[in-house]
């Protein structure tokens, strides 16, 4: 399966491929875009490296492609300049020139980092997605989003820049841990959530006009015991990741740069998500997980502003916890910082903190500016 992307202003296309079980088909479709001798920099962390880097690296070798690896840590503590700089500096010492591209192999820390990296590495080298997680599947590795954290600025630091194509193996997903695959799960649930007002944006494509809804096909999955969790979903996984790819796809193609607002509506629960991870100092909760805490808190945000019943709310809750998903924060994340953290966030507007609520129905989301802290406070406590 083939997607496209056509990049607002630069009119360049991404090509998105869904590939089951082919990762290592990527070196023939490199062979269509870079020459054998090209260097090619996969950049990893211990854990993808060791299931798969060994077989990535030869396949690309043998392709005639002079390759190098270099491993990160594992979690988004890697997401920082140090790590940026000690990756740059190794693709110069392995002498990688404007030619040449770097592989971003792995989940979200990997692939925000490794674009970061190719955007800034001699103003701009090519960079290949080859994401290995749910989340960075349907998410992530899609749009060009790239970058690392400062200091306490989640994605302080960063750049819109495109990837040459974006090539993905769903059944990679299933070897990694339950918990990251639920995290996952998350992002999924959250583009159900966001849906209806994808399709209205964009024009409801042919690509995006699914009958039934997203929601209604999460609803339907019926999830067993953990040890047969995986193969339970493995016949919807190429489904639920071709749908999210195919809505975010739609979203990025109209909105690059985030100055619509369209593309912002994926930021559904991150205002608070990103509040809880920061808190917990990135430690406790998964990104998934802080997606999911978030997801709740927004619903019951719009909720007391009175454009969501509760009954809507409790349908979310009791989807989020049907994947395992945790739908109450920890009380040691105290309301008050939290605030504090989402008046930093990126979409904070002089008008006060910027959130994505629901709106109205499941599938349906709005901007919301200048709700009260109060009404904030009121739902964190
Ligand atoms: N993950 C949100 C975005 O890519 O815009």
């Amino acid at each position: 399966m083939i997607l496209k992307t056509e990049i607002e202003k630069s009119a360049q296309t991404v090509p998105i491929h869904i590939r089951p079980g082919e990762l290592l088909l990527l070196s023939e479709v490199c062979l269509t875009h870079y020459p054998p001798k090209t260097k090619l920099l996969i950049v990893t962390d211990a854990i993808v490296k060791e299931l798969w880097g060994q077989a990535l690296s030869e396949s690309l070798k043998q392709a005639g492609y002079l390759v190098y690896t270099y491993t990160i840590p594992v979690g988004e503590s890697a997401k920082c300049l140090s790590v940026m700089e000690s990756v740059l500096r190794f693709a110069l010492e392995a002498g990688l020139s404007r030619q040449d591209a770097m592989i971003a192999f792995g989940g979200g820390v990997v692939g925000d980092l490794t674009g970061f990296c190719a955007a800034t590495y001699f103003r701009g080298i090519d960079y290949i997605q080859v994401p290995t997680t749910l989340l960075a599947q349907v998410d992530s590795a899609i749009g060009g989003k790239v970058g690392v954290n400062l200091h306490h600025a989640k994605n302080g630091l960063g750049a819109f820049y495109q990837p040459r194509f974006i090539w993905m193996d769903p059944t990679l997903v299933k070897h990694l841990p339950c918990r990251q695959l639920r995290a996952g799960l998350a992002e999924v649930i959250k583009y159900s959530l966001i849906e209806t007002s994808i399709q209205e944006a964009c024009g409801s494509p042919e690509s995006l006009s699914h009958t039934p809804p997203l929601f209604t096909v999460l609803q339907k999955i019926v999830v067993k015991e953990e040890a047969v969790e995986k193969d339970c979903l493995d016949t919807e996984l190429c489904e639920l990741i071709s749908r999210c790819v195919a809505l975010k796809t739609a979203v990025v193609s109209l909105d690059e740069q985030e100055k619509t607002g369209l593309r912002a509506l994926l930021n559904l629960g991150h205002t608070f998500a990103h509040a809880y991870e920061e808190l917990s100092g990135y430690q406790d909760l998964l990104h998934g997980e802080a997606v999911s805490l978030g997801l709740v808190k927004a619903a019951q945000l719009a909720s007391i502003l009175g454009h969501f019943s509760s009954s809507h709310v409790e349908t979310i809750i009791a989807m989020l916890e049907k994947f395992q998903l945790p739908t109450v924060p920890s009380p040691s994340l105290e309301p008050l910082k939290l605030i504090a953290l989402m008046r930093q966030d990126k979409k904070a507007t002089g008008n006060g903190i910027r959130f994505v609520l629901p709106d109205s129905d499941i599938g349906r989301v709005r901007i919301v500016d200048g709700v009260d802290e109060h009404q904030i406070l009121n739902i964190l406590s």
